[in-house]
C-alpha cells in the first residue's frame, strides 16, 4: 500500500513535484504516465526512501518514507531507470549476492526460486554480461523482488526493450503484481492501459488525471480531431465550419489546413464537407488526427476539474 500526500521537491530553485497525492492499494497495478521530465522517477526515488521529499509525506508498506526509510526499504522492491548489474556473474551468483546482502537465509535457493519467478530459470548459470536487454531486465526484476516485497516501484520497466521482450515483461509484472501494490512508470499511454488498473497522468510535477484505462480510453477517444484541406485560399473555412452544429474547437494552421472536433456519438463529417463545398471550396482531404501523449495532456489539463475523478 502507498499513500502519498503532497509531494513536493525542489531541486534547487526548480520544482519537479508541486503537491503529489494518490494510494495505491495491494493487488493492484497503478500507472504513472508522462512525459519525459514529468517527475516519475523523482516520485519513485522518494517512495523507495532513497530521496527526502522537500514536503509532504509518503508511507509505503505501512512506514514513513522519511522517518522509517529502512522500514521501507525492507518492504519495498525497487527497478530503477538504469540498473546497475554485475555483468561478470551469473544470474544466480548475481542474485544469490542481492539475498546475502538482505541477510535472507538459504539465498541461494532463494536466488533460483526468484529466477523463476521472472522465467529465467532455464538461464541460471548464464553470465549476465551475455544476456539480451530484456533478459537484463528481468534480472533487475528479480533483484527488486529477492526480499518478496510487498511493494514494488518499477521505473519504466520496458523501455529499450524490443516487441517479444515487452511481451515477456508485462507478463512477469502482472503476474508478480496480483498480490502486492505495484507502481510502474511509463510514457507509453497504450502501455498503461495494457497494463494497469488504474492510471495517474503526471505532467510538470502535478497529476493531472487518475482513472481506470478503460474510462481513460473513452475520455481519450470521446472526441475525434479532423484535419481538413482544401485547394488554395482556406480564407473564410473557419467561420463555415464553425457554423455546423456539432463542430467545434475549429482552428487555422499555418500550413493553411483548418482542424475542428466531434464528439464520436455525433459524426459531423459529412455535414462539414457539405458546407465546405457548399461554400465553394475544393475539399482536397478530410482525415482523423492521431491525439498524442502531448494532446491528451493539453485536452486534460484544459479543464482540470473534469480531469480528476469527480467520485
Ligand atoms: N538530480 C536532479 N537535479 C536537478 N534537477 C533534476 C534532478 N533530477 C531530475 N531533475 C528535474 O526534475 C524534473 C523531473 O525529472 P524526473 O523525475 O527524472 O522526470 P521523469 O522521470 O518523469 O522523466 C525534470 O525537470 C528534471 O530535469
Ligand atoms: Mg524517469
Amino acid at each position: 500500500m502507498i499513500q502519498v500526500n503532497g509531494l513536493i521537491k525542489d531541486y534547487g530553485a526548480r520544482r519537479a513535484l508541486d503537491k503529489i497525492s494518490f494510494d495505491a492499494n495491494q493487488g493492484e497495478i497503478v500507472g504513472f504516465l508522462g512525459p519525459n521530465g514529468a517527475g516519475k522517477t523523482t516520485t519513485m526515488r522518494i517512495l523507495t526512501g532513497y530521496m527526502p521529499p522537500t514536503d509532504g509525506t509518503a508511507i509505503v508498506a505501512g512506514y514513513d518514507v522519511v522517518e522509517e526509510s529502512l522500514e521501507v526499504r525492507k518492504r519495498v522492491g525497487y527497478l530503477p531507470e538504469t540498473v546497475p548489474l554485475y555483468t561478470d556473474m551469473t544470474a544466480v551468483d548475481y542474485l544469490k549476492f542481492m539475498a546475502d546482502l538482505r541477510h535472507i537465509p538459504d539465498s541461494e535457493e532463494r536466488a533460483y526460486e526468484t529466477l523463476e519467478m521472472v522465467d529465467l530459470q532455464d538461464r541460471a548459470t548464464g553470465y549476465i554480461g551475455n544476456f539480451s536487454k530484456g533478459m537484463r531486465q528481468r534480472i533487475g526484476l528479480a533483484q527488486a523482488l529477492i526480499h518478496r516485497p510487498e511493494v514494488l516501484i518499477l521505473d519504466e520497466p520496458t523501455i529499450g526493450l524490443d516487441p517479444a521482450q515487452v511481451v515477456e515483461i508485462r507478463n512477469v509484472i502482472r503476474d508478480i503484481g496480483k498480490d502486492r501494490t505495484v507502481l510502474l512508470s511509463t510514457h507509453i499511454l497504450s502501455e498503461a492501459q495494457q497494463m494497469c488498473d488504474r492510471v495517474l497522468i503526471i505532467n510538470k510535477g502535478q497529476i493531472v488525471a487518475e482513472d481506470t484505462p478503460e474510462n481513460l480510453q473513452s475520455r481519450l477517444v470521446g472526441s475525434q480531431r479532423v484535419v481538413l484541406r482544401v485547394r488554395g485560399d482556406s480564407d473564410g473555412l473557419p467561420a463555415k465550419i464553425q457554423k455546423v452544429k456539432g463542430a467545434r474547437d475549429v482552428e487555422s494552421k499555418p500550413d493553411g489546413s483548418v482542424e475542428f472536433e466531434f464528439s464520436t456519438g455525433q459524426d459531423v463529417r459529412p455535414q462539414v464537407a457539405k458546407a465546405v463545398i457548399q461554400a465553394g471550396f475544393d475539399l482536397l482531404e478530410m482525415r482523423p488526427v492521431g491525439m498524442s501523449l502531448e494532446e491528451i495532456f493539453l485536452e486534460l489539463t484544459r479543464d482540470n476539474a473534469s480531469g480528476k475523478k469527480s467520485s
